[in-house]
């Protein structure tokens, strides 16, 4: 095959199968197939054994560095670790760590033993952290001392956790259940049997957001690498000699898909920044490293544009060869900006955490369209359906729901636990993504806005009613909605509408209080940023809070006619 930006999109997309990547991969349909295996031992047998796989560095400028044997020796000795601890197949091990190595080359070792990787962001609070740990059965859990007091408090109410692995625990005292463990410490081992998982195995499970009821179970199997590898080939640009950085978090899909499997499975170095945004230190980071490929996302794309030209121009980003954008709309400016300052666009693509991989997307040969997210990958057949018949719209520039037809490599295989709610992201043959779009003449998507209440802020999904049910849990608390409300860096912050409870009167204090108590409990992504105390919330006749009408209010868009479902 030839490099990606030499693809023709049109021939490629007509003779597509992704037995295109099995090939590369070396895979046979009814085989074993392993991500852990794929992306260290595979990588090592090509002859890669002392090339860099990971370079870390965290904000106090600590260093560190893996070789594709490291990895195949760390992913063999952690993987060893979990079976003496008896966590057998398909248990699920979480990791609730900051980005260190441990939390990459952990994800590996997990998968090799046939268990299910969980990775959580480790910004969560106790209560997200519960909820997700409870509904997954979750029988290990990899931390750092930092965070291990969050998992004490509710350790209590997760009787299948049995494992609480601390990473870094020194000799610092450790509890119940606890159980220290030092990835560069322990005693390499060199052989290690892999499980022999299959297809359709489960690997990874991440919690996604919706609008109704607590975060869903995203569940992966091991095929997924099939379009994870391919895709980071051809709209990532992946080649040999490419250093790669990806600033998602592995608590969130980007990070795994495209922090860890895509690259890896590529043989691809990737550098690790373990900090928050700091535009002096990314282009330090990225000149340093000599960066070629760079993941980011439109929040960090913004702040990056408000820090202006001239601190790009301090810098030499020369490296830089390819640059793409994920999880929310990627604003025209943007793009024209990055060319401008880098002398490269950033191209967008489009994917969720069910898809597991890009599926629409500008592939680097292709002309961008400023403000469109590009075409589908091929092998992705997509289309945009009627908003109430479902079926596909045939005509250009009309609104209509995002839908794919099911049957990708990455497409998740259901919700944990909930087969209701999978089910009901299917219409007509069609997977439903939630989201709306239009079509251009040229075929050419337009990302025009989420079909439900979830909230996007700053690229990650957060779902209202788990914000509600925790301001509930508040006792001047009556009633709440949490909406978005529009922010200039954020895209979306979250806003909180609450009634008091007799007896409670609306003050500053109270907002403070409130909105420390939700950063706390779930995370600073889900604190709302303003919470308004009114005296009713709008409801249907049946009592339920229309959002919609809140959320309207926010962006000044019309609500539409809501006389057949609300009070009067
Ligand atoms: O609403 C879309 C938005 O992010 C959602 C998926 O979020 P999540 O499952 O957390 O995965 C995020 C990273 C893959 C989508 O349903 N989204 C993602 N990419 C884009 C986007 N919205 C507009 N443009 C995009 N390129």
């Amino acid at each position: 095959m030839p490099r990606a930006s030499c693809l023709n999109y049109e021939e490629v997309t007509a003779n597509f199968t992704w037995s295109i990547a099995e090939k590369e991969l070396h895979y046979k349909p009814g085989e074993p197939i392993n991500i852990g295996w794929m992306c260290s031992d595979r990588i090592c047998q090509m002859g890669n054994e002392r090339k860099l796989a990971l370079i870390w560095e965290n904000f106090q400028g600590e260093h560190r560095q893996y070789t594709f044997d490291d990895l195949r020796l760390l992913s063999n000795t952690i993987a060893q670790f979990v079976c003496d601890l008896g966590i057998k197949p398909r248990e699920r091990v979480c990791l609730f760590m900051d980005r260190i190595p441990e939390l990459y080359i952990g994800f590996l070792g997990i998968l090799k033993t046939g268990a299910v990787a969980q990775p959580l962001f480790s910004a969560f609070g106790d209560e997200s952290l519960l909820v997700r740990l409870k509904d997954a059965g979750t029988a290990a859990i990899f931390t750092q001392k930092k965070h291990v007091h969050k998992i004490r408090k509710i350790r209590d109410q997760l009787p299948d956790l049995r494992h609480i692995i601390v990473v870094d625990a020194g000799d610092s005292p450790l509890q119940e259940r606890e159980i220290a463990f030092h990835m560069d410490e322990a005693r390499r081992v060199e052989d290690f049997v892999v499980f022999p998982t299959f297809a359709e195995s489960p690997s990874v499970l991440h919690y996604t957001s919706g609008t109704t009821g607590q975060p869903k179970g995203a569940q992966h199997v091991h095929y997924s690498i099939i379009s994870q590898y391919l895709t980071s080939k051809w709209v990532l640009d992946l080649q040999p000699n490419d250093i790669y950085w990806c600033n998602a978090d592995p608590g969130w899909v980007t990070g795994t898909s495209y922090g860890i499997i895509g690259p890896w499975s590529n043989g691809a170095t990737q550098v690790v920044l373990d900090s928050g945004f700091n535009a002096e230190s990314w282009y330090h980071f990225i000149e340093k490293q000599r960066v070629t490929v760079w993941y980011s996302a439109p929040t960090a794309i913004r702040l990056l544009m408000k820090e202006g030209k001239e601190i790009v121009r301090r810098h030499d980003l020369s490296s830089l060869r390819h640059l793409a954008s994920v999880g929310e709309p990627l604003n025209p400016e943007a793009v024209i900006w990055s060319q401008e300052a880098y002398g490269r666009p950033f191209h967008d693509t489009f994917w969720q955490t069910e898809t597991g991989c890009i599926v629409i997307t500008n592939l680097p040969g292709m002309p961008i369209k400023a403000g469109s997210m590009g075409k589908p990958f091929p092998g992705i057949t997509a289309t945009v359906l009627d908003l109430t018949t479902f079926e596909p719209i045939n005509q250009t520039g009309i609104a209509g729901l995002i839908a794919l037809r099911p049957g990708w490599p990455s497409q998740i295989r259901g919700y944990w636990n909930n087969e209701a709610g999978f089910n009901a992201k299917f219409k007509n043959g069609w997977y439903l993504c939630g989201d709306r779009a239009s079509i251009d003449a040229d075929g050419y998507y337009w990302f025009m806005g989420r079909d439900d209440d979830v909230i996007n802020t700053g690229g990650h999904l957060v779902g209202p009613f788990e914000i509600e049910s925790a301001l509930l849990e508040h006792p001047a608390v009556h009633e709440s909605a949490a909406v978005a409300k529009p922010d200039p860096v954020n895209m979306e912050v979250v806003k909180a509408f609450v009634t008091l409870k007799p007896g409670y009167t609306p003050s500053d204090e109270l907002e403070l209080e409130i909105m420390n108590r939700i950063r706390k409990k779930l995370s600073p992504l889900a604190m709302p940023q303003e919470i308004e105390f009114v005296d009713s919330l709008p409801k249907t006749r049946s009592g339920k809070i229309v959002r919609r009408v809140l959320r309207c209010k926010e962006f000044h868009e019309p609500v539409g006619d809501l006389s057949t479902i609300m009070d009067d």
